[in-house]
């Protein structure tokens, strides 16, 4: 028997209790999918157990999505797919996976685990498979001790072995059973062979539970943990509330332990998946999302929203600005109350003032647009300045058109630029100008209407009251 473990994640059913359209494995805490956190857990575990793990999922409810997904993000694991045409029960899935890949019988080893569980890390399943190999039992149950056993399996310790008692089918008695049932089993696999197909569906919910496997007179123990929150399984929007916390949490330590200083951490937002260097500071009432990259050194101010940005080394982002699908290199200032829009890509030491726009634009280094601007589909040279009230018209009700400004120009305040148009290196336009043709390269330009000064001629226009 080769010494290989399956994993077999339970991902079929429909997460009725959720109330939302999502299938269940697809839902999303801090940022990723619960049945990545599964995942990335085993290939942890994978990685550091020395055994050959190969990864299998059981789906059934929207198949194709969950496929689809699990294929796009995790096809450097090779994971296999078993339909459960019908979700008749935990202990159908599991042999339902075993029909689809009989070769599997062959691994000595079988960790089951559902898709609504996680939290739980590397290290469970670590301690599970050592256990299994020093003890000698054929199967172990990771289990945990809780206040609330609501909704959970409950472990009724026999004097040999246990059996495990669903919430539906217990008595009072059992129900006040405080050891509960964590949904995350290690088998020697010849177990399951032994057993599956005497599984029956003789119960109060009719399904054929892979609890079963446990019972009492067989050799099989718990595996007891004390923190009951690496077990939390996701069957409502409440649990997948409190999920989403733990793992916020552990993400805010992670970062605060390589470096990453937070005021008020407990009012900061940050998803998985985002990656911060030591040194950077974010301060209270701060969101960062999706897959956001940010440098060293860096400042975070209060209330600023980031998703999917990059931004570099030594830059501060000023309160309440709105990042999403920038780039922002080093030693820069963004905001107040920027929006740094899709497509933004701004060099070393620009400036972005308050009550800036932009989106699809290149700043070249050094260059500023300080006040009220919108800069869209632009371009705009090194060192060049532009004053405040800048807008290129880049949209003609049909299509977008660009706007080209060289290096070491300026531009003067509530310039608009009437693309597609370009503007040179080392010009100058004047305040107030409406571009409607190209300015060359050290050019003056200036679009407006000449001043008219009438002496003594206010009071024909003002209006008494
Ligand atoms: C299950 C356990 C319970 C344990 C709890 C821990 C059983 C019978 N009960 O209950 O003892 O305390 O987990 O969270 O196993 N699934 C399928 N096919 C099916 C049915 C379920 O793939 O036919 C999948 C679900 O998608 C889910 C997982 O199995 O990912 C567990 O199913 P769920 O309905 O959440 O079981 P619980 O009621 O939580
Ligand atoms: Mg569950």
């Amino acid at each position: 028997m080769s010494d290989s473990i399956n994993t077999v994640i339970l991902a079929a059913g429909k997460g009725t209790r959720l109330g939302i359209n999502t299938p269940k494995p697809l839902c999303i805490a801090l940022g990723r999918t619960l049945v990545d956190y599964v995942i990335s857990g085993i290939s942890d575990f994978s990685s550091k157990c020395g055994k050959k793990v190969s990864y299998n999922l059981v789906v059934g409810h929207e198949k194709e999505t969950v496929e689809a997904h699990i294929k796009s993000k995790f096809s450097h694991l090779d994971p296999s797919f078993a339909t459960q045409e019908q979700q008749l029960g935990t202990g159908h899935a599991v042999k339902v996976f075993f029909e689809a890949y009989p070769k599997s019988w062959k691994s000595a080893y079988t960790l089951v685990v559902c898709a609504d569980t996680p939290l739980i890390t590397e290290d469970i399943y670590s301690q599970l498979l050592s256990e299994i190999e020093d003890s000698g039992v054929d199967a172990v149950c990771a289990s945990f001790f809780t206040q609330n056993p609501t909704g959970y399996g409950r472990i009724e310790q026999k004097n040999s072995g246990f059996n495990i008692i669903e919430e539906k089918d217990a008595n009072e008695s059992q129900k006040a059973i405080k050891e509960v049932n964590s949904g995350l089993y290690l088998f020697k696999t010849e177990h399951i062979k032994t057993f599956i197909n005497k599984i029956d569906d003789n119960n109060k919910s009719g399904e054929f539970y892979l609890t079963d496997l446990f019972k009492e007179g067989f050799n099989v123990k718990t595996l007891q943990f004390c923190d009951e929150k690496s077990f939390l399984g996701v069957n409502n929007l409440i649990q997948l509330e409190e999920s989403e916390t733990i793992l916020l949490r552990r993400k805010l330590e992670t970062l605060m332990l390589k470096g990453v200083r937070m005021n008020r951490a407990d009012s900061i937002y940050i998803e998985t998946n985002v990656e911060i260097t030591a040194g950077t500071l974010i301060e209270p009432n701060v969101s960062i999302r999706g897959n956001t990259k940010i440098g060293a050194n860096s400042v975070i101010e209060t209330g600023v929203v980031i998703k999917d940005s990059t931004i570099g080394d030594n830059t501060t982002i000023k309160a309440y600005s709105y990042l999403e699908g920038a780039i922002i290199k080093n030693h820069c200032a963004v905001g107040p109350m920027a929006r740094l829009r899709e497509g933004t890509e701004i060099s070393d030491n620009c400036k972005i003032g308050n009550f800036v726009e932009t989106k699809k634009s290149l700043l070249h280094p050094g260059a500023k647009v300080s006040h009220l601007s919108y800069v869209g589909d632009a371009e705009i040279g090194e060192n060049t300045n532009i004053g405040c009230g800048f807008i290129t018209c880049n949209y003609d009700g049909a299509e977008k058109h660009k706007t080209t400004i060289g290096k070491n120009t300026f531009i003067g305040s509530d310039c608009q630029m009437i693309a597609p148009i370009t503007v040179g290196d080392e010009a100058f336009v004047g305040s107030g100008s409406t571009i409607t043709k190209d300015v060359p390269s050290k050019a003056f330009a200036i679009a407006r209407q000449r001043q008219v000064t009438k002496e003594d001629m206010a009071a024909r226009f003002i209006k008494k009251k």
